[in-house]
């Protein structure tokens, strides 16, 4: 059985079938117009979520004549968890920041390629810092994905977008020191023994080296040490094997075990490149995040806000906001859904209340692309298969929470000499070394705040301001943040930065910030699952599995290669719009 479930596992990850089918290449046509769904009699179909999931399926069935109805529980937006605070959140309001979903990686062509076909603009995001320069306004629309089957999806003739080269002058801040990325990139030695770790090598190069072991199952390593992908037949039974082996392993059992590696560099390379939260999660996670999320990757971000994309989606759907769903009846002859009005305060913080009058929906079937853990609060009738239910009430729901904090002035793009000429006779010195003028990219630090991330472009409209994502966290990091006041939070970040780059940047500072817990969000309940050891195999099969095709289920948390990202709920959107007629 377990072998059966690796298998299952290997072909959803590599988004294949037992026919080896590119079912990317299959979602890119259908997201695009270039392929339609199957025809069939039309069907009544009620969806419910319009986070991108549901609003990728329902847009799918729209288009192949079903009636299709969408519930939101949310009363004051859709999106899910792809949130842009803008307005007058911020003293100024032409600025706008992600709550959610900020980076697209630019091998997740589902995203980008719909994203295109949408017309919501893109551009570059910096994971690392790179000099200001007006070239940098926008990343070209050209997607590429070439398949293993040999065929080729394009969306246009554009030459691909190459990222500039970074500066690295962003802090690394751990164990009382502050060095740029750059002089610990040239010299990792100094910080690397503050952890009692003597090594010569990166943190970054050290984790890559460790992820050798499980890219051999599904890769062969070239001449020049480069790997390459094994044909399409190998990395299925590759990516199995590696499931079968390792789905019980957690990160940190993994670097121990396998790895060999001593505590010191467990803390050491887990504090730099943010896993020490993480070490007790199934080490298959890290693999895949490990390749979405490191600086060789090329990242977009859309130009006027991520919810550009989800107000894309959500246009001419029927959408009901304020809609919760409390209860799904299904038999032989449909499915009926009963929702309550949300009556809260229109936050989404935890303490909002549902209730008033209830209403009833009569549909063929329902596509429920909400949360995984939402679903513990609906009540199903007849009950759920056993594994479904123990999917719902069991799998591990991961943290993120950030904190974001406006700036009248974007000073991360000062050099020294600005800063004297802004300061006068009130300049100072900053604290570990002078100032490196830079838009994008980020540092690290051992402190509360973790990772600070600045942005990749100046206000498109003119604002002279900036917001700075001052404290982005995951796992336990996050659940530390989640229990301070907002205000704490703000000081917590504040302080930091102060910290990291001199008092002098408080002047700038507006009063306003925003922090986003994803668990204590009342309609996420989560940042997204991320399994514990042994999940993926034990409880993924049943996370996304049809039920007497009346009910489907979509969300990134149906994918297991791309929970967390836009890219997974896309395709887990089309895979059930696919199911739901007929495949
Ligand atoms: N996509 C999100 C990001 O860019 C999260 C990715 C990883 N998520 C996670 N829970 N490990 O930060």
């Amino acid at each position: 059985a377990r072998q059966e479930a690796a298998l299952t596992m290997a072909r959803r990850i590599l988004l294949t079938d037992a026919d080896h089918r590119d079912l990317t290449l299959d979602y890119l046509k259908l997201l695009t117009g270039r392929q339609r769904l199957r025809p069939g009699a039309a069907r009544e179909v009620l969806v419910v979520g319009a986070g991108v999931a549901g609003m990728v399926c329902a847009r799918l069935l729209v288009a192949a004549g079903h009636r299709v109805r969408v519930l939101e529980a949310n009363r004051s937006r859709v999106g899910g968890r792809v949130k842009t605070f803008r307005g007058d959140l911020w003293q100024d309001p032409r600025l706008h920041a992600e709550a959610g979903a900020m980076r697209i990686p630019s091998s997740h062509v589902l995203t980008l390629a719909l994203a295109d076909h949408l017309s919501v603009p893109r551009r570059p995001f910096h994971l690392v810092d790179v000099p200001p320069s007006p070239d940098l306004a926008s990343g070209d629309a050209r997607v590429v994905y070439r398949s293993w089957t040999g065929e080729e999806f394009s969306t246009g003739s554009a030459p691909a977008y190459t990222a500039p080269k970074g500066l690295g002058g962003r802090l690394v801040h751990v164990n009382g020191q502050t060095v740029s990325k750059a002089a610990y990139a040239a010299d990792p030695r100094p910080v690397n023994k503050s952890f009692g770790w003597d090594s010569g090598q990166t943190a970054a190069a050290a984790f890559d080296r460790a992820l050798d072991t499980a890219r051999a199952y599904t890769m062969v390593r070239n001449g020049d040490g480069s790997w390459s992908d094994k044909p399409i037949d190998q990395r299925v039974t590759g990516m199995a094997q590696l499931l079968y082996d390792l789905d019980g392993y957690s990160l940190l059992r993994y670097l121990q075990e396998s790895e060999g590696w001593s505590d010191a560099q467990v803390q050491a390379v887990g504090t730099l490149e943010n896993l020490t939260s993480r070490l007790s999660y199934g080490f298959l996670h890290s693999v895949f995040d490990a390749s979405d999320i490191n600086p060789a990757v090329t990242y977009f971000e859309f130009s006027a806000g991520t919810d550009a994309l989800t107000e894309a989606l959500a246009k001419d759907l029927p959408i009901e906001r304020g809609r919760v769903v409390t209860r799904v009846r299904f038999d032989d002859g449909g499915v009926t859904v009963t929702a309550e009005p949300e009556t809260g305060p229109e936050d989404e913080g935890c303490e909002g209340a549902i209730g008033g009058d209830r209403c009833e929906y009569r549909a063929d079937a329902v596509v429920l692309a909400v949360p995984y853990a939402a679903l513990r609060h609906v009540d199903f009738a007849p009950l759920l298969p056993y594994g479904k239910r123990r999917a719902i009430a069991e799998i591990k729901h991961d943290t993120a929470h950030k904190v974001l904090v406006e700036f009248t002035e974007r000073w991360w793009e000062w050099d020294e000499s600005t800063w004297r000429a802004k300061l006068g006779a009130d300049y100072r010195p900053a604290p570990h070394g002078d100032a490196v003028p830079a838009v994008g990219g980020g540092c690290v630090s051992d402190e509360a705040s973790r990772f600070v991330y600045f942005p990749s472009h100046p206000s498109d409209d003119g604002a002279p301001g900036g917001i700075v994502l001052a404290a982005y966290n995951w796992a336990e990091d996050a659940l530390r943040f989640d229990s301070l006041t907002p205000a704490d939070r703000h000081t917590e970040a504040l302080d930091h930065l102060a910290g990291l780059f001199g008092e002098r940047i408080r002047r700038y500072a507006t009063d306003r910030h925003v922090s986003q817990s994803w668990l204590r969000n009342r309609w996420a309940l989560g940042e997204a699952v991320i399994e514990t050891p042994g999940q993926l195999l034990s409880l993924g099969p049943h996370v996304p599995a049809p039920v007497a095709d009346r009910l489907f289920f979509a969300g990134d948390h149906c994918q297991p290669r791309y929970h967390a990202w836009i890219a997974g709920a896309i395709a887990s959107g089309v895979e059930a719009a696919v199911q739901l007629t007929g495949g």
